[in-house]
């Protein structure tokens, strides 16, 4: 992480007024959450004891799917519960914290932070943040697969895998997020697009920015003048495209980046 890299996107947020920042797994991952790919991924270690026999092929790509869960919507249903109880004991860290702290900031001068986010977790909004887009739902709140009416279930394991639906009587609950092959929500596709489409300031971080339309929210950020920036530890396909890229951790870079930008004392 290089101090000018650091300065050079600062000085842009010191006065911009629209920013959007696209999140991946990688920001959760100092609040101790797996990523799905890469060097901090999920593997089959993670699981507790009983699972890990289960599931000697653990796979948490295969299990993302209403294939998976129409085959075994136990196991499926069972996964995700044990992913919601890990999300809701979690903590937000340091880069979730700034970029809460960037939203206030913009927030007092009319200006706007827009989150999108591709993680279940919930964490940006424990955080304190307000402006957060979940582009693939969340653990959180489960559905019923009949009514598609939501719920919250209570912060326990849930007493029955998969659990009926509380709202039909032939449905049971599955979790409210994006499975491979399902459409995003209307709601979240269209704020993003707004968001895309005025920000002087578009940062990708902690994704692998491989999966779409995430992933295409970047170039057309950059095509319309934004300036683009990554943080990230490694390197993604998008590194060599965006204005600059800050290979960190998302907990160390985010609160110096805004601290740099807000803080009397700027960037030393
Ligand atoms: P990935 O697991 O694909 O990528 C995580 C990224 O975070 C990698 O590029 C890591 O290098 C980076 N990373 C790791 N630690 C970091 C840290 N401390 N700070 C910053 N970056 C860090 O996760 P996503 O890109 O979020 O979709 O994956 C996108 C989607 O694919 C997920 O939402 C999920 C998955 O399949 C669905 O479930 C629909």
């Amino acid at each position: 992480m290089t101090p000018e890299a650091l300065k050079r996107v600062a000085a842009v947020l010191r006065t911009a007024h629209r920013v959007a920042v696209l999140t991946g797994a990688g920001i959760s991952a100092e609040s101790g959450l797996r990523t799905f790919r890469g060097g901090t991924g999920a593997t089959a270690a993670d699981l507790p004891a009983d699972m890990q026999a289960l599931w000697k092929e653990f796979d948490p790509m295969r299990l993302a799917t209403p294939e998976a869960f129409d085959a075994d919507p136990a196991m499926v249903s069972r996964w995700y519960d044990w992913r919601r109880l890990g999300c809701l004991a979690a903590e937000p860290n340091a880069g979730h914290r700034a970029l809460a702290r960037l939203e206030r900031e913009l927030a007092s001068r009319s200006g706007q932070l827009t989150i999108l986010t591709q993680n279940v977790d919930r964490l940006h909004q424990k955080a304190g943040s307000r402006v957060v887009v979940e582009l693939h739902g969340t653990i959180l709140e489960w559905r019923c697969t009949m009514s598609g009416r939501r719920t919250t279930p209570s912060p326990e394991p849930m007493p029955a895998y998969p659990m009926p639906s509380p709202f039909h009587p032939r449905g049971v609950l599955r979790p409210d997020v994006v499975w491979f092959g399902e459409m995003l929500p209307e709601a979240a596709l269209k704020a993003a697009a707004e968001a895309v489409e005025a920000c002087e300031v578009f940062m990708s971080i902690g994704t692998s920015a491989v999966v779409y339309p995430a992933a295409g929210y970047i170039a057309a950020a950059a095509a319309r003048g934004a300036m683009t920036v990554e943080v990230n530890p490694e390197a993604t396909p998008i590194s060599s495209a965006v204005d600059v890229s800050i290979r960190a951790k998302a907990g160390e870079a985010l609160p110096r980046l805004v601290a740099g930008a807000f803080d009397s004392s700027g960037l030393a």
